[in-house]
Order: structure tokens, then sequence, then C-alpha cells
């Protein structure tokens, strides 16, 4: 266990009755990870982890899984464990509503300008009522939500979104479902017409920098952009770059390029809203997420398949 998970999945992991080792509450340097792995048939690890080729080695040739605690596995050469006989595997459908209603937060916030109103107090600025003071997106006046992954969290912020009575595009999903009221659109025209961009795909090297400074030029100038799923996706040189220049009016940000640094010129922007990677990081839901992880690892443990496999 490469970090301490919650209570109820160390004792989980306690009554297996396998000897464990774990790498404590921060996340392991880079050397300590690898003699922690050392000899390990099991390994639960989390995205602040890199589990590639070296790892692998520094594992040896006894491990039989590797359990993230994330839906997310960008952090895990799937093909390098798969090539040696090794599960990968993630925590899928546990955290959807956690990380779509952060994701709500972050569009409201950003929409609104919560903070901007917060720092304003806070400041001690005088203030006064005013038709024009701090006005931004109304989402109920009709705003279209672009959904860019319209997958199990792209939905649930999209019922949500619902809710606000925004109108939802997405892009198209090899899984449409009838029932939703949404209407599908290539990337391109979902930039162009819609209000609020959410990004809810993995992060691949086809998804890197999928909005870069071409794309946030096809957004409205009015637009919000939020990204609770991960920084690599967003080419951050170019966010900062267009909400500098009032090419997009604001952003949301829960996951940033080079996590856990944060690009300091994003810190100087007041049209920006920030929260360090904790779209998950709701109580119910990390019990879901560390109880899954470990139930695959104990799975693949005791001669079983894996409850969530990767592939
Ligand atoms: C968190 O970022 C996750 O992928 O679960």
């Amino acid at each position: 266990m490469t970090r301490t998970l919650t209570d109820a999945a160390m004792a989980q992991v306690k009554a297996l009755g396998h000897p464990v080792v774990t790498g404590g509450e921060e996340p392991p340097d880079r050397e300590t990870l690898l003699r922690l792995a050392a000899g390990a048939e099991a390994v639960v690890c989390t995205l602040t982890e890199r589990i590639d080729e070296e790892f692998l080695d520094a594992a040896g040739p006894g491990l039989k899984v590797v359990a993230n605690v994330a839906v997310g596995y960008d952090n895990i050469d799937v093909e390098a464990a798969t090539r040696r006989g090794v599960w990968v595997t993630n925590t899928p459908g546990v955290l959807d509503g956690a990380t779509a209603d952060l994701t709500m937060a972050l569009i409201l916030a950003a929409s609104r300008r919560v903070l901007e109103g917060d720092r304003l107090l806070r400041e001690r600025t005088p203030w006064v009522w005013g038709p024009r003071m701090l006005v931004g997106l109304d989402l109920s006046a009709g705003a279209t939500l672009g959904v860019v992954g319209y997958g199990r969290i792209g939905r649930a912020v999209a019922r949500r979104a619902r809710a606000f009575d925004m109108k939802i595009l997405a892009t198209p999903t090899s899984r449409p479902d009838d029932r939703d009221e949404v209407e599908f659109a290539e990337l391109p025209e979902l930039l162009e017409r819609s209000d609020v961009v959410t990004l809810h795909v993995p992060l691949t090297p086809d998804t890197r920098h999928l909005i870069d400074a071409g794309a946030l030029r096809r957004m409205k100038s009015t637009a919000v952009l939020v990204n609770t799923a991960r920084g690599g996706i967003v080419d951050e040189s170019a966010l900062i770059e267009a909400l500098r220049t009032g090419e997009i009016a604001s952003a949301g940000l829960d996951v940033f390029e080079g996590e856990p640094q944060v690009n300091p010129e994003l810190l100087e922007l007041d049209n920006l809203v920030l929260t360090p990677h904790i779209g998950s990081a709701g109580t119910a839901t990390r019990e879901r997420m560390c109880g899954l992880a470990v139930a695959n690892a104990a799975a693949v443990l005791s001669g079983a398949a894996p409850l969530t496999p990767v592939k």
C-alpha cells in the first residue's frame, strides 16, 4: 500500500491477513516507493505514484495486481503491466456523484464570480449593491452546457445541470442514451455553442492538450471552462493567455498539468477558481474508492479475477 487509506479500508486490509507495508500519509519518494514494492504480490496505489517498467521491475515477478484508488489510471503503464500478466484495476462508478457535485461547484463559482465576491469582502473593500456589480453568467437563462466526454461522470454533471435549466450538448458517445435530453455535437461545434464547457475525458495521448489555443479561440468570450478530469487535457499556458485577454470569461480548475505544482501565473488570475484535486473527496465516496481498490487486490490474491479491471 503506497499510502494510508481510510480507517475502514485499512481494517479491511488487516482482516485479509496478508503481510502489509504502507507508505504513509504522504506520497513516498521514488526510492522509498521502489523499496516498498520489492516482492509485493499486490500493490494498492494512488494517482500520485507512477507505475512504470521501473516500478514493475522493482516489484518483481510475484506481482499479480496493481489496484489504483482512482478511476483515472494515466499514472499506470497498463501495457507494461499487461505484458507481465499483472492486472490493473481502477475505481469506476463509485465517484461519479462526488465529482459531478464538485464540477457544479466550480461551474457555479466561476459563472457567478463567487470567489471574487469573497475576496472583495475579505479585503475590506468598500461596496454597495449595484446593478452592474459582479455580474456573471446566468446558468438558468437558457445557458448551454457542453460536456466533453459523455461517460458516467459527464452524464452525472448533465443531470445536475438540467436541474439548473441548462441545455446539454455533448461530444458523441458510443453509448448513446435515448432517455437523456441531450444533443450531440463534435468538439469544434460544441466549443462554439456552449456557455459552459466541462471536461470529462480520460488523459491519453489523444486527449493531451485537447483544449489548446485553437480550442479556446472557438469558445465564446462569455464562456466558462471547467476541468475536473486531468490537468494535461488543457494547455495551461494557452488557458492563462485566454483568461488574461478575455478570450473566455472565466474558468474553474481542480486539476493541473504539473500537479501538485500549480503554475504561479494561474494564481494571479481573478477570473479563475482553483481547488486542489478534490473531485472525489467526499467522505462516503472515499470509503467506496478505497474499499473497491482493496477488494480488487483481495480478489486477485485469492485467485479470482478483480472486480473492476481496466481492460
Ligand atoms: C481522481 O482523480 C480519480 O481519477 O479518481
